[in-house]
């Protein structure tokens, strides 16, 4: 298995291109099973999660074309099964999400449940609600979910109890092909959601809301084929500009929506560090002297995202002072802070809160990833860190950043993979 070995200690400076987002790009995929024409996806990111998404779609029958280059294709004229197994599923929680699109068109699924995950047991019991409203006969046997939708699946209101990103696009991706209006109450708000919105109105499909709270999806007949560009990944720009932030330096990030981070912008900047926005780039400045302080709670967008907690706090670790980090979405996501700790840090966590006590320095350390961000925030900490961090398990992040060594590289990182002994 690789490691990341990072000699840490030096400023970033450079450019950096954002890619797609990976969070939007696995749901995009799934299009191409509600449409018998073909799907094109460009601003691709190249990633083991888009990888085992592809793999799940062949194995169900969609043709995948996905060369070098960020062009993806996938047609699915006819499946030649509805079954999604265990061992597809469970390399990516999100493929669970091809259940609705199946059952749409085919009126008849078998997809494994996903099982737990490193934050937390993370359920799919509002996806299975939201399938049930629109008609969906839901039973569950020996770990698959079977549903069944005889004459296909019906419009209905749909009130979610709280914010959820996967059930609300799970729910889309379904209601665009059921009889009658689907309307989606306390719908999440992400702009993975909208961009999954304009994707399906682009194939026919007729959603309006999407980005707001209340989706109203009034189903068509068929959906036709699409050419999409997969929106920029708010995430991987999040983790450079902390990344910037954190080891100093001046970086500029390329194909960004600015807008989409504007949780992130103002914290950055409070503690200390110079921000300059426009729409599409970001330059992030910070020079000596220690960051300061900053409170930073995790909500549903457009608060800040859990997706960047961990990344943050490493950030927040050599501020000169005491800073809080609230995780209100998942309830088990600090698991990076035993290895921040092994690297210097000094955090107390108490149930869902984080007492960050800045320290000075970070000190190269050999660490553990556990999950995907865990993992970002273990290469930021390891930039600043003085000395040689080696972070294992890095197939955590090949999960969702493209080419995380080559971009930081560009950026005078003296980060390489190696084969861990
Ligand atoms: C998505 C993102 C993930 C991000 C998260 C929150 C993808 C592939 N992943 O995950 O990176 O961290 O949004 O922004 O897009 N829940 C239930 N029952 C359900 C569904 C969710 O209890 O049926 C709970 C979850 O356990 C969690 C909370 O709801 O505590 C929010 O989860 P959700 O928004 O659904 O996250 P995901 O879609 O899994």
């Amino acid at each position: 298995m690789d490691k990341i070995v990072i000699e840490g200690g030096f400023p970033l400076n450079g450019e950096i291109r954002i890619s797609g987002a990976k969070n939007s790009a696995i749901k995009l995929m799934a299009v191409c099973l509600l449409t018998d024409e073909p799907v094109t996806l460009t601003n691709m990111p190249r990633l083991r999660d888009t990888r085992s998404m592809a793999g799940l779609l062949r194995h169900l029958g969609v043709e995948v074309d996905a060369g070098e280059s960020d062009v993806m294709r996938l047609h699915g004229p006819k499946l030649s099964s509805t079954t999604a197994p265990y061992d597809l599923v469970r390399k990516m929680r999100a493929s669970f999400n091809v259940l609705g699109p199946i059952l749409a068109r085919h009126h008849a699924a078998k997809v494994s449940l996903p099982g737990g995950c490193a934050i937390g047991a993370r359920p799919v019991d509002l996806h299975l609600k939201a399938l049930e409203s629109l008609g969906a006969k839901i039973e569950l046997e020996e770990g698959y979910v079977i549903a069944s939708a005889k004459g296909g699946l019906v419009g209905a209101e749909i009130t979610f109890p709280f914010v959820t990103v996967g059930a609300t696009e799970h729910a889309m991706l379904a209601a665009v092909l059921a009889k009658g209006e689907t309307v989606l109450y306390n719908a999440a708000r992400e702009p993975e959601i909208v961009d999954l919105a304009n994707c399906l109105n682009a194939m026919g499909a007729k959603i309006s809301g999407a980005g707001r709270s209340e989706v109203r999806i009034e189903g068509v007949k068929s959906l036709s084929g699409v050419e999409h560009s997969v929106v920029p990944d708010r995430i991987e720009a999040g983790t450079y500009a902390l990344a910037a932030a954190t080891a100093g330096g001046s970086v500029r990030l390329r194909n960004i929506r600015s807008d989409h981070l504007g949780a992130l912008w103002p914290l950055i900047a409070q503690a200390g560090a110079k921000v300059s926005l426009d729409e599409t780039t970001v330059l992030i400045e910070r020079g000596g002297g220690r960051p300061k302080p900053v409170d930073v709670d995790t909500m549903a967008y457009p608060g800040f995202p859990t997706d960047l907690q961990a990344q943050f706090m490493a950030f927040m670790c050599l501020a000169d002072g005491v800073s809080i980090v609230r995780e209100n979405i998942f309830e088990n996501r600090f698991m990076h802070c035993p290895e921040l700790a092994r690297m210097g840090a000094d955090i107390t966590v108490t149930g869902r809160e984080a007492i960050v006590r800045g320290v000075k320095e970070f000190r190269g350390a050999p660490v553990m990833a556990t999950d995907l961000r865990a993992s970002a925030c273990l290469i930021n900490a390891g930039l600043a860190a003085r000395g040689e961090t080696h972070i294992s398990r890095v197939y955590h992040l090949d999960r969702g950043f493209e080419q995380i060594e080559v971009k930081l590289g560009q950026c005078g990182a003296r980060i390489s993979r190696q084969a861990d002994d």
